[in-house]
């Protein structure tokens, strides 16, 4: 739809940050299979259609906003031809797919909706892509002989012909293997930030109990990093948008632990607000304070429900004189967060800081050195809201080290 950035596409420049994107975008043009319009009848004559819209929440509201899907499908009808297959991608409420299925159905009756979720993460969406842990196929009757199951493991053949499992199974299923994961991995992090909670009443420490955890195979280290929480375009709307449908499907008990899931992820921003203000003796009123990491992670620009930017305004209306810094979001942050101060790089941010904040675990700021850095603050104090630091080795060079769940 958006003239502007079809364009970029079109000159192999992606419209957002993600490692490894430009590259492939530029290898796959120069091949000449790989063409940008917004001009729906380009779907004429071809075989298989890709839906990839976003599907946001809905303002002022816990479901999903499907305006983008059905407009995308609406768009397409007019193009189909006998035996096409459309592919939906987009992280949809269950129930969608089977109706989208009856609009394709009774526009073109030989043509077939498949509902293959997408499972990549931002920052590392190229290898994710080319390498994924696996592939689901919904479709009508739910059988690996459904006729658009050869046809996407076409599409599929180099992911598949090394290894990459592929279940097929019915709509609703394939729907719901999709939030049931993000549900599933939101769950993982609020359950160790509740720990942490528990950690930091009673003097334990949460990365070795992670650590401790995770070496059991049937809990996993991964995804267990106590910190600030979860944010970003996906798990917490997807959370939201989860517990919304199950109410509209009478089965709202089943989920209720999510809104929980969500009550503990929300703290942890409020906790780093009040160990700020310890840090900084009782009072933010005036207190320089830097934010390193504005993006909701590292190797992303993206700030959409970044926990570290409302962390930065919450310390901001309470007083305290705020600069943030971040390798590639500044932009994005100040378009969502005008209010508040950016600085370009670490350098130019933490000078005179009466206290830092590492909020987004940013390679750069894992490798930050303590000496170095304790000649530009006012005072060598960090919170570290990653648990990333060697607390050890910054409180050798005299700083007041904090951690999440710590002691
Ligand atoms: C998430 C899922 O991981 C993907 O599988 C899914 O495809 C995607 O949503 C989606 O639905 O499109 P993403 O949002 O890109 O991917 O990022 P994650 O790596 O899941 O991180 C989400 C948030 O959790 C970040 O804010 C991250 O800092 C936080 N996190 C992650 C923790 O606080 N602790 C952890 O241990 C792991």
């Amino acid at each position: 739809m958006d003239e502007h950035k079809i364009k970029e596409l079109a000159a192999s420049r992606a419209p957002f940050y993600e490692p490894g994107l430009e590259d492939l975008l530029r290898e796959v043009q120069d091949t000449g299979r790989l063409s940008f319009t917004t001009d729906m009848s380009a779907a004429q004559g071809n075989s298989v259609h890709f839906v990839c819209v976003g599907t946001p929440q809905k303002k002022g509201e816990n479901a999903a906003d499907l305006t983008y899907v059905d407009a995308a499908i609406s768009a397409l009808l007019p193009f189909l031809s006998p035996g096409d297959v459309v592919v939906g991608k987009s992280t949809v409420p269950v129930g969608t797919a089977a109706r989208l299925a009856g609009l394709v159905e009774n526009k073109e009756p030989t043509a077939h909706l498949v509902w293959n979720p997408e499972f990549l993460r931002e920052g590392h969406a190229v290898s994710d892509t080319l390498e994924p842990d696996r592939f689901v196929y919904g479709v009508s009757d739910g059988s690996e002989d459904h006729p658009a199951v050869s046809i996407l493991d076409e599409v599929y053949a180099a992911p598949l012909s090394s290894g990459t499992p592929r279940l097929v199974t019915d709509h609703p299923t394939a729907e719901l293997v999709k939030t049931a994961a993000n549900s599933f991995l939101a769950t993982k992090i609020s359950f160790i930030n509740a720990m942490a909670e528990l950690c930091e009443a009673a003097g334990a420490d949460v990365t070795s109990l992670a650590d401790a955890i995770g070496m059991d195979d049937r809990i996993g280290r991964k995804f267990l990093n106590a910190g600030i929480g979860f944010g970003g375009g996906c798990l917490p709307k997807d959370i939201r948008a989860f517990m919304a449908r199950a109410g509209e499907l009478g089965a709202d008990q089943a989920l209720t632990f999510l809104r929980e899931v969500d009550a503990i992820n929300m703290r942890r921003r409020g906790r780093v607000v009040e160990l700020t203000r310890d840090l900084c003796d009782g009072s933010l009123l005036g207190k320089r304070i830097t934010v390193l990491g504005a993006a909701f992670k590292p190797e992303s620009d993206d700030v959409r429900d970044s926990p570290a930017l409302s962390i930065a305004a919450q310390l901001q209306l309470q007083g305290a004189v705020v600069s943030v810094t971040d390798p590639k979001a500044i932009e994005n942050a100040r378009r969502r967060f005008p209010e508040l101060h950016y600085e370009p790089n670490t350098e130019s941010s933490v000078q005179r800081a009466d206290a830092i904040l590492l909020l987004t675990e940013w390679n750069e700021y894992r490798g930050l050195d303590p000496y170095e850095l304790s000649r530009h603050v006012t005072s060598p104090r960090i919170l570290d809201g990653r648990n990333v630091l060697d607390a050890a080795k910054w409180r050798a060079a005299g700083w007041i080290y904090r951690g999440l769940g710590r002691p």
